[in-house]
């Protein structure tokens, strides 16, 4: 089947919160909606039919997470990311970020320092200082015109006192997709001081021709000892609001420890919603992912250009995997606070701020890009005008 991914599909009134709470988030509706990280596409048809489906029998009870479900989790992590995991490592969460939460939480003491990678997915601050942890930045470096992890700057905070590291892997915003060797590193480094890894994949499947995505645990058996995997089908098949996550635990005690963390709160069960469009995604959702990747690729190559001929005081981050771009605005000359009113007011566009991913994010924007084509003109095109004007 051939999914038209042009298709501009009205989004208004049904709740969505990346069109429907712009006016709270941005104080004005008047704005196209490049922000939170979900796409502007139809889903795969074979998750409709699945899920209307299960909306045919009408009765919605509580949910069981079958044995098929988790032989389609296991599968399609052997078969995109060559990682053989087992049915009794994969357990459901609501969520990526309350799984991380509950994680820091079971897992760390307050006080204890938490490492994240920074600039970084913005919940990423809230998990760790929230539950009363220390946060400790490790920045990365921007070398030879791409993103690296900083070795130097890691060892050198770390001491007695650090326990976890929150890995984003690939990497909400710089979109790197780390390489085997940059987590070797990484994880050696987090062995040697017994700092447990705690590696957010969810983007993982998101990975552009030319790179490919390492799973943490995958590299060794000590690695995977000593991590916990987040996943999901959410930023891959775009159905975030079913509320459906996973995480992979090799290690038996982390396994048990987190199980009856979600237990204590009643939230071990999938909704049956997120349940059948999970196991549907992971085995019938292959072919929109390979249409989603090409098409993303192509919106990816259609913002750089239009930026270099365009709008050339923007540069644009050379993006490896995720839908999410960063674009350089420091050549527009503002401030954190202008470069935001500038791109709501002047431009019109609910970009994220740079600012919101930590201070390295000033003087950036992070646009997404899983629109139609059109849409994503029209975003470029305000800019352009807008830039102009100045
Ligand atoms: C790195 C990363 N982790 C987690 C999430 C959200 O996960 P969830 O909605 O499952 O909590 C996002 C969403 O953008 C993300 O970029």
């Amino acid at each position: 089947m051939k999914y038209d991914f042009d298709k501009v599909i009205n989004r208004i009134g049904t709740n969505t919160a990346k069109w429907d709470e712009v006016e709270m988030k941005f104080g004005t509706k008047d704005v196209l909606p490049m922000w939170v990280a979900d796409m502007d596409f139809r889903i795969a048809q074979p998750i409709i039919d699945a899920l209307k489906e299960r909306a045919e029998h009408g009765i919605f009870g509580y949910t069981k997470m079958s044995d098929s479900y988790k032989e389609a989790v296991c599968s399609w992590m052997e078969k995109r990311h060559e990682w053989k995991i087992e049915k009794d490592w994969v357990i459901h969460s609501p969520g990526v970020v309350p799984a991380l939460s509950i994680i820091v939480k079971e897992f760390t003491k307050p006080g204890d320092k938490i490492i994240i990678q920074t600039p970084v997915y913005y919940p990423f601050f809230d998990v760790v200082r929230d539950n009363n942890r220390e946060l400790i930045c490790n920045s990365v470096k921007f070398e030879n015109e791409k993103y690296v992890m900083d070795y130097e700057d890691l060892e050198s905070k770390i001491d007695e006192n650090v326990k976890m590291m929150i890995l984003c892997s690939p990497h909400n915003p710089i979109g790197r997709v780390w390489s085997k060797e940059e987590l070797v590193k990484l994880g050696e480094i987090c062995m040697k001081h017994n700092i447990m890894v705690v590696s957010d994949e969810i983007h993982a499947d998101l990975v552009y021709k030319g790179h490919k995505h390492i799973p943490f645990a995958s590299i060794s058996e000590e690695f995977a000892q000593n991590s916990i995997t987040c996943f999901a089908p959410s930023k891959t098949f775009n159905i975030a609001g079913l509320q459906s996550a996973l995480l992979s635990i090799p290690n038996k005690e982390y396994y048990d420890k987190f199980s009856l963390a979600l237990g204590a709160l009643d939230i071990r069960r999938d909704n049956c919603f997120g349940a059948v469009a999970t196991e549907t995604a992971y085995t019938e959702g292959e072919e929109w992912l390979e249409q989603l990747l090409d098409y993303l690729e192509g919106n990816l190559e259609f913002l750089t250009e239009y930026c270099e001929e365009r709008i050339p005081k923007i540069k644009v981050n050379k993006t490896e995997g995720t839908y999410l771009v960063w674009l350089d605005c420091h050549e527009l000359g503002m401030s954190k606070e202008e470069l935001g009113d500038f791109m709501i007011k002047e431009a019109k566009v609910a970009l994220d701020h740079g600012y919101w991913f930590g201070p390295e994010g000033e003087g950036f924007a992070r646009i997404n890009i899983a629109c139609p084509r059109a849409t994503l003109e029209e975003g470029l095109k305000r800019i352009e005008n807008a830039v102009n004007r100045l």
